[in-house]
């Protein structure tokens, strides 16, 4: 039996639509934040047929099986047996696919000696969900071509980020990232501008945190967020992650930087806002989100490490 461990990221510039060829290649350059405070644990034995549990339920989830039938194929894998367990709600835009299927491959490779290298790992990971290609590395992640595989930018140690998060809704959403984001591309009159646009996002993005300029991380970081969400909301149909409290959230983050926190929000395919802050904000953050009418729980992360084997 081999465990390997991964944690979920964070998108500050988001990737949201997918080149129109095979191997599940973002159209667009994007970056995020590994949490160590939130992980997914898999753990991979052999078997006489495959099997896979989330959480301890039997789970026939198509992509994961993909994957592993693309994997078996390329690698020769004997049948195999998966137990993946999530320490935060699942599908409810927490990024689990993204710690999920970075903990799938690093445990397939461990426990089957394939020997891959961290990118070949994210380029497996990123065939599951592309996002996903970015929990292979910890920090603060660049998932960009050529070759779409993912690359830290700088590790943890190099900004100490917080990450609060605030629940507002515990149940899986209705339409998955891949659905909506294909929609979007289709449908949404801003899509065009969206690819236009999204590689100055990530050239100032990356140099925000390079040179550690938290406003002009906020600025851009907010920016791609919700032009993602104009694509949702301008798609047919419309696609509307966010609760009341979302939006109260989003209000409530403005207002405490205007009051000298620093602090920003980001927000993925589902209604948890995600306040990035640094380490002196952090407690005022959390206080002001947990009090916001329709918060149910308030997640507090520091950024984290890579995908990796915690048990052999
Ligand atoms: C909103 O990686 O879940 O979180 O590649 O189809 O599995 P697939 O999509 P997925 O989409 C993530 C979208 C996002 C933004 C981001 O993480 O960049």
């Amino acid at each position: 039996m081999t465990t390997a461990l991964a944690h979920p990221n964070i998108a500050l510039v988001k990737y949201w639509g997918k080149q129109d060829k095979a191997g599940n290649m973002p159209a667009t350059p994007n970056l995020s934040i590994t949490l160590s405070e939130l992980s997914t644990v898999t753990t991979i034995g052999d078997s006489d047929r495959f099997q896979f549990q989330l959480n301890g339920e039997p789970v026939d989830d198509p992509k994961v099986s993909a994957l592993i039938a693309a994997m078996t194929e390329n690698f020769n894998l004997p049948p195999l047996r998966i137990d993946s367990t999530n320490n935060f709600p699942t599908s409810a835009g927490l990024a689990s696919s993204a710690a999920g299927f970075a903990a799938l491959v690093t445990a397939v490779d461990a426990h089957c000696k394939l020997g891959m290298n961290p990118a070949l790992r994210s380029e497996w990971a990123r065939r599951g969900s592309a996002s996903a290609a970015r929990s292979i590395c910890g920090g603060f992640v660049a998932l960009v071509p050529p070759d779409w595989q993912a690359q830290s930018l700088a590790p943890a140690q190099h900004w100490p980020l917080e990450v609060v998060v605030a629940i507002t809704r515990q149940e899986a959403k209705d339409v998955s990232s891949t659905e909506g984001m294909e929609r979007s591309r289709i449908t949404s009159p801003f899509y065009n501008q969206w690819l236009r646009s999204a590689g100055d996002d990530y050239a100032e993005a990356s140099a925000a945190i390079t040179e550690r300029d938290f406003e002009k991380l906020a600025a851009i970081a907010e920016l791609s967020c919700l032009k993602m969400h104009s694509l949702m909301l301008t798609s047919r149909p419309t696609l509307s992650y966010w609760t009341p409290a979302s939006v109260a959230c989003m209000d409530r983050v403005r207002e405490l930087r205007s009051q000298g926190e620093a602090v920003f929000f980001t927000v993925d395919a589902g209604p948890q806002i995600k306040a990035v802050c640094l380490p002196e904000s952090r407690a005022a953050v959390a206080k002001a989100l947990a009090d916001v009418p329709g918060v149910l729980e308030i997640l507090c992360s520091p950024l984290g490490e890579g995908a990796r084997i915690i048990n052999d």
